[in-house]
């Protein structure tokens, strides 16, 4: 009997339902060849939820998530929505269910390879070798902290944090170090907030107690954000707060060129929720347009998650098959390449993929 993997499928607004399919075909076409399979469980989320349940992330979903073994959720939010205030907007359909789901250790790694530096808006000898990690709290912080007021004369939110939600992500950094190349740059501000003086505080004592093999250094978000322009090759794995990874992250998304590629992955609870960085580019929905790759590079993360690393490899050596080709959709379409659709990236990714899936058995 093959062993059955139950995923959530939230494919929300804009190119998000474009783009989860080619993750599903992904899915069954390596589910073909392996040991195990899916059982996907499709669920309302965002304005998608909002029209047709009256709630961006409605009970239902929470669920079906909550029963599922791995969430993968493509984008939310738009236009159409936009009007609309608390939590009625879509977004916080999306810190709904990341809070539900206790994950607070949200993973978005970027590597630029030669073939993608000419995309990259910095000079390619600066970006090409880039392979970094940003671990970004994602429960916690600025986001979700009491007290939080609006009277329309004065607002205020609150950024808090425990000693405990610190070290429970600092730990994931340090552990994700030990598995690259050995290093954490703590990013905060702590010559200015409270809080980022007790967050570096603890990440230097957790160093020191369990993880003094790991090269440390703390950076205030500010230079951090410089230096990620600048030298962005000296990142390996970067450890910060909710609202600073929140940036942080976008701007080592430029690097390789196209937010179309950046995925990630929100782990620390029971079920883990993997997305691609990109929101749902209302602009290009419908058309066939978007890029499916950080969609599927986060479906290789998830596969990751449940164990199935060899599965993820092969999509990660698909993906790069695939863009050491000459397709290229519109994100990074330029003169010399060959524009192809949505479906058509996730086809050549899917057969590049199995290519990759059983090496040993290649002849
Ligand atoms: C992200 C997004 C979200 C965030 C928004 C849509 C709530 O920007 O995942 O980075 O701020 O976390
Ligand atoms: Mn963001």
């Amino acid at each position: 009997m093959k062993k059955q993997y139950k995923i959530a499928l939230l494919p929300g607004d804009g190119i998000g339902p474009e783009v989860i399919a080619e993750s599903v075909a992904l899915l069954d076409a390596i589910a073909a060849q392996s040991n195990f399979k899916f059982k996907y469980t499709e669920a309302l989320a965002g304005g998608d939820g909002i029209d047709k349940a009256g709630d961006p992330m409605p009970p239902e979903t929470l669920k079906i998530c909550k029963s599922s073994d791995a969430v993968l959720l493509a984008a939310v939010g738009g236009p159409k929505w936009d009007d609309l205030t608390g939590a009625m907007r879509p977004e916080s359909g999306l810190l709904k269910i990341r809070k539900e789901l206790g994950v607070f250790a949200n993973l978005r790694p970027v590597s630029v390879s030669p073939s993608f530096a000419e995309s990259s808006p910095l000079r390619p000898a600066e970006v090409i070798g880039v392979d970094l990690l940003t671990v970004r709290e994602l429960t916690g912080g600025i986001y979700f902290g009491k007290p939080v007021g609006n009277d329309g004369k004065e607002a205020f939110n609150t950024m808090r944090y425990t000693v405990g939600e610190i070290e429970r992500v600092a730990k994931v950094a340090f552990e994700k170090a030990r598995k690259r190349r050995n290093k954490v740059t703590s990013v905060d501000k702590a010559n200015v907030l409270e809080v980022s003086r007790l967050w570096r505080d603890t990440v230097k004592r957790l160093h020191a107690e369990e993880y003094s093999d790991v090269e440390l250094n703390h950076m205030y978000v500010d230079n951090a954000a410089m230096q990620m322009v600048i030298r962005p090759r000296q990142f390996d794995v970067i450890l910060t707060e909710n609202l600073f990874g929140d940036i942080i992250s976008d701007v080592s998304a430029t690097l390789g060129g196209s937010l179309g590629l950046l995925p990630s992955a929100s782990i620390g609870g029971r079920v883990g929720l993997f997305e691609p960085v990109h929101g749902s580019a209302p602009d290009i929905a419908g058309q066939g347009k978007a890029n499916p790759t950080a969609m599927i590079l986060s479906t290789a993360m998830m596969l990751e998650e449940l164990g199935e690393l060899q599965a993820a490899t092969a999509i990660r050596h698909g993906v790069s098959a695939a863009m050491g080709g000459n397709a290229r959709t519109g994100d990074l379409w330029h003169e010399g390449y060959r524009r192809v659709s949505t479906s058509e990236m996730g086809k050549l990714i899917r057969e590049e993929t199995l290519n990759h899936l059983h090496p040993s058995d290649s002849k």
